[in-house]
């Protein structure tokens, strides 16, 4: 964390809760991190949800994202959500997580192509990157991760409203995360190449986050490392309780730096 750059914990509920569990998850958040104002909290909830999450958190400091968007603006795109559809209801929309990368073949064009139409829109993209763990054995994480980041970025201009997230595949969903040193140095790399898209002032701006595994025992060490800004959280942000405590740590730390 640096004192430039303000906190965010984000989670993202996946392809989790209905409506109704949303509305409560959302509550239980807003009340849970109200005395938390230092760090930007956000929560993704799956489309269907988007609109009763938001109206749980409104006039909290919770913010809400989506989990994707179409780069279209409207038409026969059968299946896909708009960034006028989201208008008034989120203020975030993740672009290029590797669920979408891999499972639906998102390519970093693609990914690019959405983070510039959120952004036009008005939303922060949080644009996700991370390698696999054949490439992080082979030795190439750093420049797949910084090759992965320019491209998803090619075209992209809006240097003051941006967040990145450095998700490596083998840590999301599978409980064994990054250790903070491996997540700090794939990170100060990302903030090397942001200096080369966007100059070092805007680069420094810039909220980076960790994702993949994150939980509330093991976030203090991400977070006190200098480049690493919060954190994009999946299961743990299920629990009311264990997300809030992801945030209070996050808190903590910034109340009294190591
Ligand atoms: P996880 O997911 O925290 O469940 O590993 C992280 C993510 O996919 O953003």
């Amino acid at each position: 964390m640096s004192s430039s750059r303000r906190p965010m914990i984000a989670g993202n509920w996946k392809m989790n809760t209905t409506p109704a569990d949303g509305r409560e998850l959302a509550a239980a958040i807003a009340s849970g991190s109200a005395a938390y104002g230092g760090v930007d909290v956000v929560i993704c909830p799956p489309f269907t949800g988007i609109a009763s999450a938001a109206d749980a958190v409104s006039g909290t400091n919770v913010q809400v994202g989506a989990q994707n968007m179409s780069a279209e603006e409207s038409g026969a795109y059968t299946g896909e959500v708009s960034a006028s559809m989201l208008r008034g209801l989120v203020s975030y929309v993740i672009a290029g997580h590797s669920e979408r990368r891999g499972l639906y073949c998102e390519t970093d064009a693609a990914v690019a192509a959405k983070a510039t139409a959120a952004h036009s829109a008005g939303f922060v993209p949080i644009v996700c990157v991370g390698e696999n763990l054949e490439t992080r054995k082979r030795g190439d994480a750093v420049s797949t991760v910084r090759s992965q980041l320019r491209a998803s970025l090619s075209g992209y201009t809006g240097w003051d409203s941006l967040v990145v997230a450095y998700e490596p595949v083998w840590a999301i969903g599978t409980g064994e995360a990054a250790s903070p040193q491996q997540a700090q140095e794939i990170i100060g790399e990302l903030r090397e190449e942001l200096v080369a898209l966007a100059g070092e002032k805007a680069a420094a701006g810039i909220r980076i986050l960790y994702g993949g595994s994150v939980n509330s025992r093991n976030i203090g060490p991400f977070v006190d490392r200098p480049d690493i800004d919060g954190a994009l959280v999946g299961g743990a942000s299920l629990q009311a309780d264990e997300f809030v405590r992801i945030v209070e740590m996050t808190a903590r730390l910034l109340e009294n730096p190591a």
